[in-house]
């Protein structure tokens, strides 16, 4: 049987250093989910196939089913199947990803009812942070606020010659766990930190001049709490620095470690997992590069 629906949704690194909850960045690591007529179930391949539920509790079913709530109609029986890439719990963005399959399998097997923006507020809605769903669905790197209710989401353009370079801890980071950790309050003198430094990030990525990307980085709003559940965190980034990355962070909540590259992406890698292997942790790297494409379905 032919499936009726397949879509293709990028793995996400959010945060991007500074810009904690407003920047994110798609990445070229897919997930894909495939719909076919049949009995309401699940079924899972690849990371995550020993522990992800095949129930309506699993996060692509449960996007699925949001999407038909939200449509006002009854959930039509399926069977979603999902060959995931993106693994879980690393700061990838992989339930973004689930929720984004699920949403958007939803609006092209009801006959694409709902926008790129209406799926994205409700993908956003979901997850409390839109800085994985926006680049997820739009791919590229996307800046994204809240003006009250209102959520403003706007494109950074990528230049094409930079490699993504991903030390990958077999340790995970649940995102809950990792946001727990932020505290409420922040200083003004962290404020600007954070500021300053988005801002150069974003002109940097605009401008292709990645000389200070370095600087463009850096974080003090979630980093240095988060070292706390992963302490070789800045060892690994002072690795890749010093191996040539133009620039590194933790990406999203973590685990992972992002490195971007002109360049000596293996040594990178090598010396990422090597600063990592010095304090226990054992991890795979993954070199790919920033995809401008987000979710897409495919025939
Ligand atoms: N901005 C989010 C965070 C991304 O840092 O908690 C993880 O989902």
């Amino acid at each position: 049987m032919n499936p009726k629906v397949i879509l293709n949704i990028p793995a996400t690194s959010a945060n991007m250093g500074p810009g904690l909850d407003c920047l994110g960045i798609a990445l070229d690591v897919w997930n894909t989910v495939k719909v076919f007529d049949g009995n309401s179930s699940v079924d899972v391949n690849g990371y995550g196939e020993e522990v992800l539920p095949r129930d309506e509790t699993n996060l692509v079913y449960k996007g699925f089913a949001e999407f038909f709530r939200v449509i006002d109609q009854a959930v039509p029986p399926v069977k979603l199947v999902c060959e995931n890439n993106i693994k879980l719990a690393r700061g990838m963005g992989s339930s973004s990803a689930a929720l984004v399959g699920g949403l958007y399998a939803a609006n092209s097997y009801a006959g694409n009812l709902k926008s790129d923006y209406e799926i994205l507020n409700i993908a956003a809605s979901w997850e409390g942070h839109p800085d994985n769903v926006a680049p997820a669905i739009f791919g590229g790197m996307q800046i994204c606020l809240y003006d009250n209710h209102e959520l403003i989401v706007s494109s950074v353009e990528v230049p094409d010659d930079i490699m993504a370079v991903l030390f990958i801890p077999e340790q995970p980071m649940p995102t809950e766990k990792a946001r727990k950790l932020l505290s409420l309050e922040i200083s003004r003198s962290d404020a600007i930190y954070n500021i300053s430094r988005s801002a150069l990030l974003v002109q940097a990525f605009t401008t292709g001049d990645m000389s200070k990307l370095r600087y463009a980085t850096q974080d003090k709003l979630h980093q240095p709490a988060r070292q706390k559940l992963f302490f070789p965190m800045n060892n690994i980034i002072r690795a890749a620095m010093d191996a040539g990355a133009l620039g590194a962070f933790l990406s999203g909540a973590g685990s992972a470690i992002l490195a971007f590259c002109r360049g000596r992406e293996y040594t990178v890698g090598y010396e990422m997992a090597d600063a990592a292997m010095k304090s226990g942790i054992d991890g795979d790297i993954l070199v790919t590069i920033p995809s401008v494409k987000g979710v897409y379905e495919s025939t």
